[in-house]
Protein backbone atom coordinates (compact mmCIF):
# COMPACT_ATOMS: atom_id res chain seq x y z
CA UNK A 1 0.00 0.00 0.00
CA UNK A 2 1.26 3.75 -0.72
CA UNK A 3 -1.32 5.79 1.42
CA UNK A 4 0.97 8.43 3.90
CA UNK A 5 1.11 7.17 7.15
CA UNK A 6 0.72 11.32 8.20
CA UNK A 7 3.37 10.95 10.93
CA UNK A 8 2.13 7.34 12.58
CA UNK A 9 4.41 4.33 13.21
CA UNK A 10 1.67 1.93 11.86
CA UNK A 11 -1.14 2.25 9.26
CA UNK A 12 -3.15 0.67 12.46
CA UNK A 13 -2.21 3.69 14.33
CA UNK A 14 -3.42 6.58 12.11
CA UNK A 15 -6.55 4.80 11.19
CA UNK A 16 -7.56 3.87 14.68
CA UNK A 17 -6.79 7.95 14.88
CA UNK A 18 -8.93 8.92 11.98
CA UNK A 19 -12.17 7.63 13.39
CA UNK A 20 -13.51 11.33 15.06
CA UNK A 21 -13.62 12.72 11.18
CA UNK A 22 -14.80 9.00 9.29
CA UNK A 23 -17.56 9.23 11.78
CA UNK A 24 -18.36 12.72 10.99
CA UNK A 25 -18.13 11.99 7.30
CA UNK A 26 -20.57 9.35 7.50
CA UNK A 27 -23.25 11.06 9.17
CA UNK A 28 -22.65 14.27 6.61
CA UNK A 29 -25.40 15.65 4.82
CA UNK A 30 -27.99 12.53 6.12
CA UNK A 31 -29.96 14.10 8.87
CA UNK A 32 -32.87 15.21 8.02
CA UNK A 33 -33.75 17.33 11.50
CA UNK A 34 -37.26 18.51 10.29
CA UNK A 35 -38.43 14.58 10.49
CA UNK A 36 -35.96 13.32 13.25
CA UNK A 37 -35.06 10.80 10.58
CA UNK A 38 -31.92 10.04 8.21
CA UNK A 39 -32.02 9.65 4.29
CA UNK A 40 -29.68 7.31 2.32
CA UNK A 41 -29.43 7.97 -1.12
CA UNK A 42 -28.71 5.01 -2.46
CA UNK A 43 -30.96 2.25 -0.70
CA UNK A 44 -33.67 1.79 -3.29
CA UNK A 45 -35.90 0.66 -0.34
CA UNK A 46 -39.13 3.16 -0.60
CA UNK A 47 -41.25 3.67 2.15
CA UNK A 48 -44.07 1.29 1.31
CA UNK A 49 -41.53 -1.63 0.84
CA UNK A 50 -39.57 -0.96 3.87
CA UNK A 51 -42.94 -1.19 5.93
CA UNK A 52 -43.47 -4.98 4.15
CA UNK A 53 -40.12 -6.21 5.55
CA UNK A 54 -40.52 -8.79 7.98
CA UNK A 55 -37.34 -9.75 8.69
CA UNK A 56 -33.62 -8.75 8.74
CA UNK A 57 -30.38 -11.40 7.84
CA UNK A 58 -27.15 -9.70 7.93
CA UNK A 59 -24.03 -11.50 6.60
CA UNK A 60 -20.35 -10.71 6.88
CA UNK A 61 -17.24 -12.14 7.52
CA UNK A 62 -14.83 -11.14 10.44
CA UNK A 63 -15.33 -7.65 12.05
CA UNK A 64 -18.14 -7.13 9.80
CA UNK A 65 -19.30 -9.85 11.25
CA UNK A 66 -19.42 -8.15 14.57
CA UNK A 67 -20.59 -4.72 13.30
CA UNK A 68 -23.29 -7.00 11.82
CA UNK A 69 -24.34 -7.84 14.59
CA UNK A 70 -24.04 -4.44 16.35
CA UNK A 71 -26.48 -3.80 13.35
CA UNK A 72 -28.99 -6.23 14.09
CA UNK A 73 -29.43 -5.11 17.65
CA UNK A 74 -29.77 -1.64 16.33
CA UNK A 75 -32.36 -2.78 13.97
CA UNK A 76 -34.21 -4.32 16.53
CA UNK A 77 -33.95 -1.55 19.21
CA UNK A 78 -35.56 0.87 17.10
CA UNK A 79 -37.18 -0.27 14.03
CA UNK A 80 -38.95 -3.63 15.83
CA UNK A 81 -37.99 -5.64 12.84
CA UNK A 82 -36.35 -9.04 13.87
CA UNK A 83 -32.96 -9.03 12.82
CA UNK A 84 -29.73 -10.91 13.66
CA UNK A 85 -26.25 -11.37 11.64
CA UNK A 86 -24.66 -14.85 10.76
CA UNK A 87 -21.11 -15.17 9.13
CA UNK A 88 -21.41 -14.86 5.49
CA UNK A 89 -19.28 -18.36 4.96
CA UNK A 90 -22.07 -20.31 6.84
CA UNK A 91 -25.11 -19.10 5.46
CA UNK A 92 -24.41 -19.99 2.14
CA UNK A 93 -23.20 -23.56 3.16
CA UNK A 94 -26.64 -24.31 4.62
CA UNK A 95 -28.98 -24.19 2.09
CA UNK A 96 -30.89 -21.20 3.65
CA UNK A 97 -34.53 -20.77 3.51
CA UNK A 98 -34.88 -17.13 1.50
CA UNK A 99 -37.56 -15.76 1.90
CA UNK A 100 -39.16 -12.83 -0.03
CA UNK A 101 -40.58 -11.04 3.18
CA UNK A 102 -36.60 -10.73 4.80
CA UNK A 103 -33.96 -7.73 3.91
CA UNK A 104 -30.82 -9.19 3.59
CA UNK A 105 -27.69 -7.01 4.04
CA UNK A 106 -24.20 -7.70 3.30
CA UNK A 107 -21.56 -5.88 5.04
CA UNK A 108 -17.80 -5.56 3.88
CA UNK A 109 -14.84 -3.49 4.44
CA UNK A 110 -13.30 -4.17 1.25
CA UNK A 111 -16.65 -5.78 -1.07
CA UNK A 112 -14.38 -7.68 -2.17
CA UNK A 113 -14.48 -11.07 0.17
CA UNK A 114 -15.42 -14.32 -1.63
CA UNK A 115 -17.56 -15.94 0.99
CA UNK A 116 -20.03 -12.53 1.03
CA UNK A 117 -19.74 -11.95 -2.37
CA UNK A 118 -20.75 -15.65 -2.81
CA UNK A 119 -23.68 -15.54 -0.35
CA UNK A 120 -24.71 -12.24 -2.28
CA UNK A 121 -24.97 -13.99 -5.62
CA UNK A 122 -27.10 -17.35 -3.72
CA UNK A 123 -29.11 -14.92 -2.51
CA UNK A 124 -29.78 -13.27 -5.54
CA UNK A 125 -30.03 -16.37 -7.67
CA UNK A 126 -33.07 -16.83 -5.42
CA UNK A 127 -34.84 -14.22 -5.85
CA UNK A 128 -34.09 -12.09 -2.57
CA UNK A 129 -33.43 -8.62 -2.32
CA UNK A 130 -29.34 -7.69 -0.49
CA UNK A 131 -28.44 -4.41 0.39
CA UNK A 132 -24.82 -3.41 1.14
CA UNK A 133 -23.50 -1.95 3.92
CA UNK A 134 -19.77 -1.44 2.32
CA UNK A 135 -16.90 0.64 2.66
CA UNK A 136 -14.76 0.18 -1.09
CA UNK A 137 -17.01 2.27 -3.68
CA UNK A 138 -17.55 0.51 -7.17
CA UNK A 139 -16.69 -3.05 -5.47
CA UNK A 140 -17.54 -6.30 -6.48
CA UNK A 141 -20.48 -6.27 -3.54
CA UNK A 142 -21.73 -2.81 -3.96
CA UNK A 143 -22.34 -3.60 -7.74
CA UNK A 144 -23.55 -7.10 -6.59
CA UNK A 145 -26.53 -5.79 -4.54
CA UNK A 146 -29.86 -3.77 -5.30
CA UNK A 147 -29.07 -0.95 -3.00
CA UNK A 148 -26.95 -0.01 -0.11
CA UNK A 149 -25.46 2.69 1.61
CA UNK A 150 -21.59 3.65 1.75
CA UNK A 151 -19.93 3.68 4.88
CA UNK A 152 -17.08 6.52 4.08
CA UNK A 153 -14.49 5.01 6.31
CA UNK A 154 -11.89 6.37 3.62
CA UNK A 155 -9.34 3.63 2.64
CA UNK A 156 -8.19 1.26 5.47
CA UNK A 157 -4.60 0.26 4.65
CA UNK A 158 -4.11 -1.79 8.18
CA UNK A 159 -5.00 -6.08 7.85
CA UNK A 160 -7.16 -4.92 11.22
CA UNK A 161 -10.07 -3.47 10.54
CA UNK A 162 -10.61 -0.39 13.05
CA UNK A 163 -12.26 3.00 12.24
CA UNK A 164 -14.09 0.82 9.06
CA UNK A 165 -15.46 -1.11 12.20
CA UNK A 166 -16.59 1.97 13.89
CA UNK A 167 -17.71 3.38 10.78
CA UNK A 168 -19.98 0.54 9.72
CA UNK A 169 -21.29 0.01 13.49
CA UNK A 170 -22.58 4.03 12.79
CA UNK A 171 -23.98 3.20 9.29
CA UNK A 172 -26.03 0.45 10.81
CA UNK A 173 -27.54 2.92 13.04
CA UNK A 174 -28.21 5.34 10.49
CA UNK A 175 -30.19 2.51 8.49
CA UNK A 176 -32.22 1.66 11.55
CA UNK A 177 -32.97 5.41 12.45
CA UNK A 178 -34.12 5.32 8.62
CA UNK A 179 -36.26 2.42 8.70
CA UNK A 180 -37.73 3.23 12.43
CA UNK A 181 -38.78 5.95 11.35
CA UNK A 182 -40.64 4.75 8.25
CA UNK A 183 -42.02 2.38 11.18
CA UNK A 184 -42.80 3.05 15.12
CA UNK A 185 -40.52 4.81 16.36
CA UNK A 186 -41.24 8.20 17.61
CA UNK A 187 -40.05 12.00 16.73
CA UNK A 188 -38.76 12.48 20.29
CA UNK A 189 -36.82 8.99 19.67
CA UNK A 190 -35.43 10.07 16.63
CA UNK A 191 -34.15 12.86 17.98
CA UNK A 192 -32.80 11.58 20.88
CA UNK A 193 -30.49 9.50 18.67
CA UNK A 194 -29.44 12.13 16.06
CA UNK A 195 -28.17 13.76 19.07
CA UNK A 196 -26.21 10.86 20.51
CA UNK A 197 -25.10 10.46 16.61
CA UNK A 198 -24.09 14.28 16.56
CA UNK A 199 -22.17 13.47 19.95
CA UNK A 200 -19.92 11.03 18.50
CA UNK A 201 -17.37 12.55 17.00
CA UNK A 202 -16.17 14.86 20.13
CA UNK A 203 -16.77 11.21 22.38
CA UNK A 204 -14.34 9.58 19.90
CA UNK A 205 -11.83 12.21 20.36
CA UNK A 206 -11.82 12.11 24.48
CA UNK A 207 -11.39 8.43 23.97
CA UNK A 208 -8.32 8.30 21.77
CA UNK A 209 -6.90 11.00 24.50
CA UNK A 210 -6.56 8.15 26.42
CA UNK A 211 -4.09 6.67 24.58
CA UNK A 212 -1.41 6.76 27.41
CA UNK A 213 -3.52 5.37 30.17
CA UNK A 214 -4.47 2.45 27.65
CA UNK A 215 -0.86 1.62 26.61
CA UNK A 216 -0.04 1.76 30.55
CA UNK A 217 -2.65 -0.79 31.06
CA UNK A 218 -1.65 -2.74 27.90
CA UNK A 219 1.74 -3.40 29.33
CA UNK A 220 0.54 -4.84 32.33
CA UNK A 221 -1.48 -7.20 30.61
CA UNK A 222 0.71 -8.07 27.71
CA UNK A 223 3.01 -11.50 29.67
CA UNK A 224 -1.00 -12.88 29.94
CA UNK A 225 -1.50 -16.11 27.96
CA UNK A 226 -5.00 -16.04 27.24
CA UNK A 227 -7.62 -13.64 28.39
CA UNK A 228 -11.61 -13.67 28.41
CA UNK A 229 -13.61 -11.09 26.89
CA UNK A 230 -17.16 -10.62 28.36
CA UNK A 231 -20.18 -9.07 27.46
CA UNK A 232 -24.10 -8.89 27.47
CA UNK A 233 -26.69 -7.98 24.84
CA UNK A 234 -25.27 -5.02 23.24
CA UNK A 235 -21.94 -5.42 24.94
CA UNK A 236 -21.50 -8.99 23.85
CA UNK A 237 -20.15 -8.14 20.07
CA UNK A 238 -18.00 -5.15 21.84
CA UNK A 239 -16.52 -7.88 23.77
CA UNK A 240 -16.23 -10.84 20.06
CA UNK A 241 -14.84 -7.66 18.03
CA UNK A 242 -12.08 -6.68 21.15
CA UNK A 243 -11.12 -10.28 21.28
CA UNK A 244 -11.01 -10.60 17.70
CA UNK A 245 -8.56 -7.43 17.22
CA UNK A 246 -6.28 -8.98 20.18
CA UNK A 247 -5.88 -12.18 18.81
CA UNK A 248 -4.83 -10.81 15.71
CA UNK A 249 -2.01 -8.74 16.13
CA UNK A 250 -0.93 -9.88 19.52
CA UNK A 251 -1.44 -13.40 18.87
CA UNK A 252 -2.80 -13.67 22.84
CA UNK A 253 -5.55 -16.31 22.95
CA UNK A 254 -8.48 -14.82 23.90
CA UNK A 255 -12.18 -16.05 24.38
CA UNK A 256 -15.26 -13.85 23.96
CA UNK A 257 -18.56 -14.97 25.96
CA UNK A 258 -21.63 -13.40 26.98
CA UNK A 259 -21.26 -12.58 30.51
CA UNK A 260 -24.38 -14.77 30.90
CA UNK A 261 -23.11 -17.82 29.75
CA UNK A 262 -19.83 -17.53 32.14
CA UNK A 263 -21.39 -19.79 34.91
CA UNK A 264 -22.26 -22.77 32.26
CA UNK A 265 -18.89 -23.26 31.84
CA UNK A 266 -16.59 -20.76 31.14
CA UNK A 267 -15.96 -19.85 34.88
CA UNK A 268 -14.24 -23.09 35.04
CA UNK A 269 -11.40 -21.19 33.27
CA UNK A 270 -11.32 -18.60 36.22
CA UNK A 271 -8.02 -18.10 38.27
CA UNK A 272 -5.43 -15.25 38.70
CA UNK A 273 -3.35 -15.74 35.17
CA UNK A 274 -6.68 -15.55 33.38
CA UNK A 275 -7.40 -12.04 32.79
CA UNK A 276 -10.68 -10.68 31.88
CA UNK A 277 -12.14 -7.36 30.11
CA UNK A 278 -15.32 -6.80 30.88
CA UNK A 279 -17.61 -4.44 28.84
CA UNK A 280 -19.86 -2.66 31.39
CA UNK A 281 -22.02 -0.07 29.87
CA UNK A 282 -24.61 1.88 32.37
CA UNK A 283 -28.04 0.76 30.64
CA UNK A 284 -30.42 -1.59 32.31
CA UNK A 285 -27.88 -4.50 32.89
CA UNK A 286 -25.23 -2.67 34.92
CA UNK A 287 -26.13 -4.67 38.05
CA UNK A 288 -25.96 -8.03 36.00
CA UNK A 289 -22.59 -6.86 34.66
CA UNK A 290 -21.22 -6.02 38.26
CA UNK A 291 -23.18 -9.54 39.55
CA UNK A 292 -20.63 -11.04 36.63
CA UNK A 293 -18.00 -9.32 37.79
CA UNK A 294 -18.06 -10.09 41.43
CA UNK A 295 -18.33 -13.98 40.39
CA UNK A 296 -14.69 -14.17 38.65
CA UNK A 297 -13.28 -11.37 41.50
CA UNK A 298 -14.46 -14.47 43.67
CA UNK A 299 -12.15 -17.11 41.75
CA UNK A 300 -9.25 -14.46 42.18
CA UNK A 301 -9.28 -13.38 38.47
CA UNK A 302 -7.96 -10.27 37.13
CA UNK A 303 -10.29 -7.71 35.34
CA UNK A 304 -10.41 -4.87 33.34
CA UNK A 305 -13.68 -3.01 32.54
CA UNK A 306 -14.53 -0.60 30.28
CA UNK A 307 -17.60 1.16 31.73
CA UNK A 308 -18.89 4.58 31.93
CA UNK A 309 -18.10 4.81 35.68
CA UNK A 310 -15.52 3.21 37.99
CA UNK A 311 -16.13 -0.49 39.11
CA UNK A 312 -15.51 -1.29 42.49
CA UNK A 313 -14.77 -4.84 41.26
CA UNK A 314 -11.90 -4.35 38.62
CA UNK A 315 -8.70 -3.90 39.25
CA UNK A 316 -8.63 -1.44 36.52
CA UNK A 317 -11.41 0.66 34.71
CA UNK A 318 -11.49 2.60 31.60
CA UNK A 319 -14.39 4.84 31.74
CA UNK A 320 -15.71 6.37 28.37
CA UNK A 321 -17.81 8.84 27.43
CA UNK A 322 -21.86 7.92 28.31
CA UNK A 323 -23.72 8.45 24.87
CA UNK A 324 -27.49 6.91 24.08
CA UNK A 325 -27.64 3.28 25.29
CA UNK A 326 -28.55 2.07 21.86
CA UNK A 327 -25.24 3.96 21.24
CA UNK A 328 -22.70 3.06 23.58
CA UNK A 329 -20.98 0.02 21.97
CA UNK A 330 -19.97 2.00 19.24
CA UNK A 331 -17.55 3.83 21.66
CA UNK A 332 -17.17 1.06 23.59
CA UNK A 333 -14.78 -0.82 21.57
CA UNK A 334 -12.33 2.17 21.01
CA UNK A 335 -10.17 1.85 23.95
CA UNK A 336 -9.85 -1.56 23.10
CA UNK A 337 -8.61 -1.30 19.82
CA UNK A 338 -5.84 0.79 21.79
CA UNK A 339 -5.62 -2.01 24.03
CA UNK A 340 -4.81 -4.33 21.52
CA UNK A 341 -2.62 -2.16 19.78
CA UNK A 342 -0.48 -1.54 23.01
CA UNK A 343 -0.43 -5.13 24.04
CA UNK A 344 0.82 -6.27 20.90
CA UNK A 345 3.41 -3.75 20.42
CA UNK A 346 4.71 -4.66 23.87
CA UNK A 347 5.08 -7.63 22.69
CA UNK A 348 7.14 -7.03 19.50
CA UNK A 349 4.54 -8.04 16.89
CA UNK A 350 4.25 -6.90 13.26
CA UNK A 351 1.64 -4.23 13.53
CA UNK A 352 0.39 -3.93 10.07
CA UNK A 353 1.42 -7.32 9.45
CA UNK A 354 0.10 -10.08 11.43
CA UNK A 355 1.01 -13.61 10.39
CA UNK A 356 -1.25 -15.86 8.42
CA UNK A 357 -3.32 -12.95 7.37
CA UNK A 358 -4.74 -11.02 4.30
CA UNK A 359 -6.43 -7.96 4.14
CA UNK A 360 -9.05 -9.10 1.86
CA UNK A 361 -9.69 -12.56 1.75
CA UNK A 362 -10.80 -13.51 -2.37
CA UNK A 363 -10.52 -16.88 -2.29
CA UNK A 364 -12.50 -19.27 -0.58
C1 LIG B 1 -10.53 -7.60 10.56
O1 LIG B 1 -9.65 -7.13 11.51
C2 LIG B 1 -10.13 -8.83 9.87
N1 LIG B 1 -8.82 -8.79 9.34
C3 LIG B 1 -11.15 -9.64 9.08
O2 LIG B 1 -11.91 -10.33 10.05
C4 LIG B 1 -12.10 -8.91 8.12
O3 LIG B 1 -12.99 -8.11 8.85
C5 LIG B 1 -12.86 -9.94 7.26
O4 LIG B 1 -11.96 -10.69 6.50
C6 LIG B 1 -13.92 -9.31 6.37
O5 LIG B 1 -13.38 -8.40 5.45
P1 LIG B 1 -14.30 -7.38 4.68
O6 LIG B 1 -14.94 -6.49 5.67
O7 LIG B 1 -13.38 -6.66 3.73
O8 LIG B 1 -15.34 -8.19 3.94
Amino acid sequence: ASFDMGGHDTYMHKEMSEQAEAVDRVLRGRIDDRFSTVHLGGLNLDAREARGVRRIKILGCGTSYHAGMIGAGLIEELARIPADAEPASEFRYRNPVVDPDTLYIAVSQSGETYDVLAAVQELKRKGARVLGVVNVVGSAIAREADGGTYVHAGPEVCVVSTKCFTNTVVAFALLALHLGRIRDLSVADGKRIIEGLRKLPGQIEEILAMEPEIEKLAQEYAGAQSMMFIGRVRGYPVALEASLKLKEISYIHAEAYPASELKHGPLALIEPALPTVAIVPNDDLLEKNRAALEEIKARSGRILAVAHQHQEKADHTIVVPKNEDELDPILMGIPLQLFAYHTALAMGRDIDKPRNLAKSVTVE
